[in-house]
């Protein structure tokens, strides 16, 4: 057990994350500056003006419609990279050691979480790509999606099960707090300065479908808490607190502090209706 929270510690040391995600974000960065030409051409081809400023990105950088397109690609595939690994723990889930009711909640709110990510990637920000650009939004290697998936699997240990779906909720907790607080206010921004009727149409969207279905993804992250991780005691709520910023790390975001952490597990436990924003769809 020691030996492997060390490896774990290793593995998801804070300054080692973030500089391979600094490497891949520098090739990233260089693939979309190689990209940027044909990527204007594509806006101007369907009369869309790349040059106007729109909004600053994170580093105060200002942003073009330009660099806003590139943008929507890297939202559409991050959050389509979020269907699989929210289907593969709902299958962690009921193959787990929660309790029943635990069990069941937790699959349909991650399959529905499931879908959902799949939408915000493909009908939102993926249709706002294609709509300004005419092609598809695709990953690239340097995204780095394409890791760690045969982690996600369920085994026949239904302990290791557990632990799987409660680690792969954390992270995700972590990236949906994040989407919340930096990904989406940002993409608001911009639309807000960006005088388009596509704008308008995009900012309605995120802010009717994508921000309270991200609402709830965070109530799964509470849920899970309150119901898998605190009967467990001291080392399994720091080893979640531990997985959620290392969600946060791999997007180079700030990372939540213990104050902040503690402020969204203290609310109560969301109720399952909460959870997935109506009655279970079987009741058993
Ligand atoms: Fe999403
Ligand atoms: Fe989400």
């Amino acid at each position: 057990m020691a030996d492997r929270d060390t490896a774990a510690q290793s593995v998801f040391d804070p300054a080692a994350i973030r500089a391979e995600r600094e490497r891949q974000n520098q090739l990233l960065l260089e693939k979309m500056r190689a990209q940027l030409p044909g990527a204007r051409a594509r806006l101007s081809e369907r009369g869309i003006d790349p040059d106007p400023l729109v909004a600053t990105d994170y580093e105060g950088k200002p942003m073009t419609v330009a660099d806003f397109y590139m943008m929507l690609r890297g939202y559409a595939v991050t959050e389509k990279a979020g269907q699989d690994p929210t289907y593969r723990a709902a299958r962690c889930a009921i193959r787990s050691e929660l309790a029943p009711e635990v069990r069941d909640a937790a699959f349909v709110a991650l399959n529905q979480q499931s879908a959902e990510e799949a939408g915000h990637g493909d009908k939102i920000f993926g249709a706002a790509y294609y709509e300004m650009g005419g092609i598809a939004a695709e990953p690239v290697a340097e995204d780095g999606f394409q890791q760690g998936a045969n982690f996600l699997d369920p085994t026949d240990d239904p302990a290791v099960n557990t632990q799987k779906v409660l680690d792969i909720m954390a992270v995700l907790g972590g990236v949906e707090t994040l989407a919340l607080e930096r990904a989406f206010p940002l993409v608001l921004r911009a639309c807000a300065e960006w005088r388009h009727p596509l704008a308008a149409q995009l900012a309605e969207q995120v802010n009717k479908i994508v921000k309270p279905e991200e609402a709830r993804h965070v109530l799964t992250w509470r849920y899970l808490f309150h119901k898998g991780v605190v009967p467990r005691g001291e080392a399994a709520i720091e080893r979640y607190y531990m997985l959620t910023n290392w969600g946060r790390d791999r997007f180079l975001a700030p990372r939540m502090e213990r104050g902040e952490f503690e402020r969204h597990m203290r609310a109560s436990c969301p109720s399952v209706e909460q959870l997935i924003g109506r009655p279970m769809p079987v009741s058993i």
